[in-house]
């Protein structure tokens, strides 16, 4: 399949992205969070029962993936790879090698993983995956971010994007303003026009191809610790109105990070986003917390109830595929039995 005919899959309505892709020490944290021991077996065990669920079928377009888990074998002798496309969904890689202190800077950071990065896509290739995606993260304070952070940052998601499409596969390209901090809603407006529109130059000067690109971007919002929460009518304006202002048309579309939200909250803004969608781009999600947050705490209570945990996996992906549609509301929200 064509990247551009891969990258509309990923982001046809009803469905979204799984980022199942944490790194052995984020999923440290999240499973500690939990009282789970972060072994091989245990992070293998809770996804593959996240990709065993009957709404992988019905929500998930894509599942992006850690090295370590396109590279294992489900309990079932499926490789895990194998077992997403059996789904109907398409297996990614995240690939770049995480945010690292940027020399000259005060504190911030640029993402690493460039080198050999040719060789290891030829690699994840064989293995099955059709995407890929790479982070690039923006902290916002009186001083943050530089302009030395969002132009190295921009140039190695280009030049990342290009090798990526070189070996026939479509980049997720992600550039998350961080919540954290007391900013408003404003200042994150203005901080996520400006690395859009920088991120887009790059893209441009490296000859990709953006029909076969999917943009992965922080939805406008308050920061974590700001007085005046936005309310979602004003997220889903500022967020439809920033990315109208910086994306070129050809890019099909956006498939959010939830960056801290909770998962009821991440739902109904991308559903109000989807409201008030006057674009040809199509709106939907690629959570990581606000999609497995409750089937992880499920999980952790109930190990060999492996029905329960997917059933509460189901209700969240469901609920997110309902919001690409516009579709969802309180009331779906609550049909929800244990
Ligand atoms: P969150 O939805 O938890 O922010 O994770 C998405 C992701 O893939 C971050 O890179």
């Amino acid at each position: 399949m064509s990247i551009e005919k891969i990258a509309k899959q990923m982001v046809e309505k009803g469905k979204g992205i799984l980022a199942a892709d944490e790194s052995t020490g984020t999923m440290e944290k999240r499973l500690k969070s939990v009282n789970v021991e972060c072994t091989e077996k245990n992070r293998l065990n809770f996804r593959e029962t996240l990709f065993s669920s009957s709404s992988m079928k019905t929500s998930i377009s894509g599942v992006i993936l850690f090295e370590e888990t396109l590279k294992q074998t489900s309990n079932s002798g499926i490789p895990i790879p194998e077992l997403i496309k059996k789904s109907g969904s398409i297996p990614g890689i995240k690939v770049d090698k995480g945010a690292k202190l940027l020399s000259g800077s005060d504190q911030e950071k640029v993402t690493e993983g460039l080198d050999g990065l040719r060789g290891r896509m030829e690699e994840y290739y064989k293995l099955g995956a059709r995407f890929a995606k790479w982070r690039a993260v923006y902290s916002i304070s009186s001083k943050h971010p530089s302009e030395q952070c969002i132009k190295s940052n921009a140039h190695a998601l280009a030049r990342y994007a290009a090798i990526v499409q070189e070996a026939n596969m479509v980049p997720i390209v992600e550039p998350e303003v961080l919540m954290d901090g007391d900013h408003t809603i404003d200042k994150c407006y203005d901080i996520t026009s400006r690395v859009l529109n920088e991120c887009y130059k790059e893209l441009e000067i490296h000859n990709v191809n953006l029909k076969g690109t999917v943009l992965k971007p922080n939805m406008v919002i308050h920061g974590s610790n700001c007085k005046q929460k936005a309310k979602t009518e004003e997220i889903a304006k500022k967020t439809l109105e920033c990315l109208k202002k910086n994306m070129p048309k050809e890019v099909p579309g956006v498939a959010f990070l939830s960056g801290g939200q909770s998962e009821i909250e991440a739902t109904k803004n991308l559903n109000e986003i989807n409201k008030i969608n006057d674009t040809s781009f199509n709106f939907t999600f690629s959570y990581g917390r606000a999609l497995q947050q409750s089937a992880l705490k499920t999980w952790a209570k109930s190990m060999t109830d492996i029905k329960k945990v997917q059933k509460v996996f189901d209700h969240r992906a469901t609920m997110n595929g309902a919001s690409t549609e516009a579709k969802w509301n309180e009331k779906l929200e609550q049909s929800f039995v244990a």
